[in-house]
């Protein structure tokens, strides 16, 4: 096998028709290592994935185990040990940093899109078991991602997919998310509150709370807006919003939940109290695909005494050799202390990103919490004014990044729906102090090289 493949050898459907990529031999704790012996810091734990760091070990031994048990089974069979413990530390996990979530269920499933869909599927089921079928609604942020299978993609600020697959979507209301260098607010944390949850209001009265299900939210923005952080106040005014419309609040943790933050929940730093969490990515840290649904008690409590059962099924739901993979996961977590490790780690390097990147020609802002940061290019610093679109400053920015063994994970279009160039770090949670600073000096130096 050679060391690279690019479009037309081999036989997989690439992403891309036009790149070359490096066939990977192995990876350990925050690096990877290609065919050629070249390391690349894995400075985005591939799609903020992996948490655990590649080559764990102890993880892979606990889903061997499993799997020697028994790898699957239908889910609406059976129930098996790892699912039902991975549920119940879930669980403990809620009643520690969301006591007002009350007793939660979780269901698996296998990624971030399908565990959205699920989520919103509950709310509309929840909305007809109550007798208001009106509520068929749903409201998103822009810029914010839920994902790519066709309602969740919907839902995602995405104005390119929109062009492409616009006569496949579904109607999904917008409201504007907080985005602090773009607010346009002289003052963000003290305005950004009121602010962002009027126009949230305003959407709800011109459409009629009757008819909206549910609002769906990413605490802590990931790639559509590079980590960026609510005002002060936002979410403790979203959620008094909703109650007094009745409408319920999904909080995709996909890319911010697991400890990605700081905290196991995002939910919990943004003071966000969700009705319904949605966990992926870092859940099974790309040890295997696995996301969970988590969901009040008091609502499946009310779908009981109605229909009796959550009419949603998949073929892997709670299968247990993915459950095994986030119960291994959970147990790293708590046998290495890595969630307060991400937030310890996440401050420096937040500080190191800020005291290096900051004063760079065309850096224009550093934003994060925990170890999710992200860093907004810009044509001009004083105006704010993005790089022109066809430039292609992230993708080319990344590409050079790549070539000096550094991935991050970039993305546009978070400035006015098309251009605006970012990128997000967020390095397996397992990062040590030495590695976070050579890990931006690196960056500095590299992105100092670079003419956008
Ligand atoms: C916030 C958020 N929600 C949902 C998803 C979709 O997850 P998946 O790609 O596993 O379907 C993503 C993926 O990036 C995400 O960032």
């Amino acid at each position: 096998m050679t060391t690279v493949v690019r479009y037309p050898e081999g036989s997989v459907l690439l992403r891309s028709l036009g790149r070359e990529l490096p066939v990977i031999s192995h990876g350990e704790g925050i690096y990877l290592f290609d065919r050629d012996g070249k390391r690349y810091v894995d400075a985005s734990a591939g799609a903020l994935v992996v948490s655990v760091g590649h080559g764990n070990r102890e993880v892979a031994d606990a889903i061997h185990a499993q799997l020697f048990r028994v790898g699957y089974v239908n889910g609406t069979q059976f129930t098996s040990e790892p699912t039902e413990a991975l549920a119940a530390r879930l669980a403990a996990r809620v009643a520690s940093e969301l006591p007002g979530f009350g007793a939660a269920r979780s269901a698996f499933l296998c990624s971030g899109s399908e565990a959205v869909e699920a989520a919103v599927k509950f709310t509309r089921q929840l909305w007809m078991e109550r007798g208001e079928p009106a509520r068929a609604k749903v409201v998103a942020r822009v810029p914010g991602y839920h994902g790519n299978t066709l309602y969740a993609l919907s839902a995602s600020g995405r104005p390119h997919y929109r062009t492409l697959y616009g006569p496949l979507l579904s109607a999904v209301l917008a409201t504007p998310a907080p985005y602090p260098y773009r607010s346009g607010l002289d003052d963000y944390a003290k305005d950004g509150a009121e602010h962002y949850a009027g126009l949230l209001e305003t959407l709800i009265e011109k459409e009629g709370p009757g008819t909206i299900a549910a609002f769906i939210v990413e605490p802590i923005i990931g790639s559509s807006a590079g980590a960026a952080v609510p005002p002060p106040g936002y979410f403790e005014r979203v959620r008094k919003l909703c109650d007094r419309h009745g409408i319920l609040i999904i909080a995709d943790e996909v890319l911010c939940g697991a400890g990605r933050c700081g905290a196991f929940f995002a939910s919990h730093l943004a003071s966000l109290d969700p009705d319904l969490i949605v966990l992926g990515k870092g859940l099974g840290g790309g040890y295997a695909p696995l996301s969970a649904l988590l969901v009040k008690q008091t609502h499946l409590e009310e779908m009981r005494r109605g229909t009796g059962y959550f009419q949603h099924a998949q073929t892997y739901l709670q299968a247990p050799f993915i459950t095994a993979a986030g119960l291994a996961v959970l147990d790293y977590f708590e046998r290495h202390d890595l969630v307060r490790r991400s937030a310890r780690m996440g401050a420096r390097l937040l500080d190191r990103l800020s005291a290096q990147l900051l004063p760079l020609d065309h850096v224009g802002c550093v934003q994060g919490l925990g170890l999710l940061c992200g860093v907004e290019m810009v044509a001009d610093k004083s105006t704010r004014a993005p790089f022109a679109r066809e430039r292609k400053v992230a993708e080319r920015l990344t590409a050079h990044l790549f070539e000096r063994g550094l991935i991050v994970w970039p993305n546009v279009g978070q400035a006015d729906g098309t251009s605006g160039d970012l990128f997000m770090i967020g390095p397996p949670l397992v990062i040590g102090e030495e590695q976070v600073d050579d890990l931006v000096d690196a960056l500095a130096q590299a992105i100092k090289e670079f003419r956008p």
